[in-house]
């Protein structure tokens, strides 16, 4: 495995892109990037400020003090904004809530996305994201779209929910299809499949099935 290729993996919320993302970086000794968490430490630091998604110009002007930084370690990603681990802090509800709405905004996708394109320029990176395959890394050699039914992603992130958050399933299934609509029809990079990914609908599959599929693909590129 020494020619080194990069990996796109774009899905909506719990298709389970970074548990499989993860994986198949461990699996071939590649990098891990995580692009949600850009979206989310961005998201958790304008909540934290007070500033609004809707005032752009004070998103974009606040953006310029912030240093985002994704650090690959041995239990995945740490995350750091400005020299504070915030790993933990951007995956509440607040931040769940709102970060679609942040995310529409042009200036803000232009800057994070430059910073990933220069994470991948080394090849050996299982990127996922929105909009990997498509606006990101549209030359990755392997592009994956994973789907699966809105009930059974609501039921996977329903389970990993501490349970001092006060959610019922039917209300966290309603905010994973009101954040995918978001998502989906944003005017700059929506959420949508790029002509040359591979579809994997993973409802009834396990995170190793999965897994496997991908490495399957990535090998045949490798070789070639
Ligand atoms: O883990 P989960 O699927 O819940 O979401 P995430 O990957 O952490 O992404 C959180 C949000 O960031 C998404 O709902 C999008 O609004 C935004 N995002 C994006 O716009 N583009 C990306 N490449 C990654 C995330
Ligand atoms: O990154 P994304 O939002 O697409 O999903 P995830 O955070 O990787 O996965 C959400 C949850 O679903 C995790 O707890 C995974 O362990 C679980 N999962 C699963 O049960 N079966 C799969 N085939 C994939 C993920």
């Amino acid at each position: 495995r020494e020619f080194r290729i990069n990996i796109a993996i774009d899905g909506p919320a719990g298709a389970g892109k970074s548990t499989v993302a993860r994986k198949v970086a461990a699996q071939l000794s590649y990098v891990y990037v995580d692009t949600g968490a850009m979206y989310r430490a961005v998201t958790w630091d304008m909540l934290k400020h007070g500033i609004e998604a809707e005032d752009e110009t004070a998103v974009l002007e606040r953006l310029k003090a912030l240093d985002i930084e994704l650090v690959p370690g041995e239990d995945g990603q740490r995350v750091w904004l400005s020299g504070q681990d915030v790993t933990d802090d951007i995956r509440s509800l607040a931040v769940n809530r709102t970060v679609s709405r942040y995310a529409q905004i042009e200036g803000l996708r232009a800057k994070l996305s430059a910073s990933q394109r220069q994470m991948a320029l080394r090849k050996g990176v299982v990127m996922d994201g929105r909009d990997i395959g498509t606006t990101v890394l549209p030359d990755a050699e392997v592009k994956i779209f994973m789907t699966a039914t809105v009930q059974e992603r609501a039921r996977r992130r329903y389970r990993e929910m501490p349970e001092s958050e006060a959610i019922t399933l039917e209300q966290l299934e309603q905010e994973i299809s009101r954040r995918d609509e978001l998502d989906r029809n944003r005017e700059v990079s929506p959420l949508l499949c790029a002509d040359d990914a591979t579809v994997l609908d993973t409802t009834d599959m396990t995170i190793d099935e999965v897994a496997d599929a991908i490495v399957r693909q990535a090998d045949q590129k490798i070789v070639q």
